[in-house]
């Protein structure tokens, strides 16, 4: 049976739709208190706000933008300010900006890398103080199977999501010691407003390429990543791929 989280706290950044939405949702099912963070939509992100408290336990917003190292900083300084601690950190806000390297500008790189790998380090190195004086944390970064694999036009969002994986496994043996355990988990395709924003046509031939023959639903990527964070104690440095066989 999965731990209960009751007297855990959580950070999920851009929780407010997608992926950190759902993860943000099954923590409050197990008891934990939740703090999402959104960059610029607030009103999603106070609807989820109202469905996290609906299961009955304590959640706020966070405005603030990930790419930004004192704003990504200050939210975490701002759940331990809020509740005394911080035990849960999902690094899951990311972009695309897709373009094959012959058109791909330099904010195209900067703004990817920034948003998606930079963002990891600043929540971190963050959180750690708290972690370690607590002698206890459950860090989650949201990688992407694109990390591993790669993808036409996608060059500095793979290089985010690799770095992302490889963040994580030295962050795992540096922490280890403190019972602070960093995984990664690496979606494939996933019903998101990220996956919307590619041409129906392209989704096609996307589906024609995963064993599954369907993409992922949010829930199925948060339920690993809830996992980890509640029952993976003896879990640390590794990657799990949620991904319907698109990439083994
Ligand atoms: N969907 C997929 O197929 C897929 C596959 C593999 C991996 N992933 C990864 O899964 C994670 C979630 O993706 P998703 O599909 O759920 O994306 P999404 O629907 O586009 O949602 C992205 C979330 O991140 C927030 N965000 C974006 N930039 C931010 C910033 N600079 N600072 C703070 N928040 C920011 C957004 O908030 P605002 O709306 O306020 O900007 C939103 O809450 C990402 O890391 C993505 O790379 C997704």
């Amino acid at each position: 049976m999965t731990e209960r989280l009751d007297n855990k706290t959580a950070l999920v950044t851009g929780g407010s739709r997608g992926i950190g939405r759902a993860i943000a949702l099954e923590l409050a099912r197990l008891g934990a208190k939740v703090a999402i963070n959104y960059r610029s939509a607030s009103d999603d992100a106070d609807k989820v706000v109202e469905e996290l408290k609906a299961l009955g336990t304590d959640a706020v917003a966070l405005k603030g933008d990930v790419s930004n190292k004192d704003e990504a900083r200050g939210l975490v300084h701002q759940v331990v300010e809020q509740w005394g601690r911080l035990d849960i950190l999902i690094n899951n806000a990311g972009i695309t900006k897709d373009r094959t390297l012959k058109k791909l500008t330099d904010d195209d790189w900067e703004d990817v890398i920034n948003t998606n790998l930079n963002s990891v380090y600043y929540t971190v190195s963050a959180a750690m103080p708290s972690m370690m004086e607590n002698q206890f944390g459950r860090i989650v970064n949201i990688s992407s199977f694109v990390g591993q694999a790669g993808n036409f036009g996608q060059s500095n969002y793979s290089a985010s999501k690799g770095g992302v994986i490889a963040f994580t496994k030295s962050a795992a043996q540096e922490l280890a010691r403190h019972n602070i355990t960093v995984n990664a988990i690496a979606p494939g395709f996933t019903l998101t407003e990220m996956l919307a924003k590619v041409p129906d046509e392209i989704q096609q031939k996307i589906l024609d390429k995963i064993p599954m023959r369907r993409f992922g639903q949010p829930e199925e990527i948060a339920r690993a990543v809830v996992f980890l964070a509640a029952d993976g104690d003896y879990i640390t440095g590794q990657q799990i791929n949620v991904n319907g066989g698109v990439y083994m």
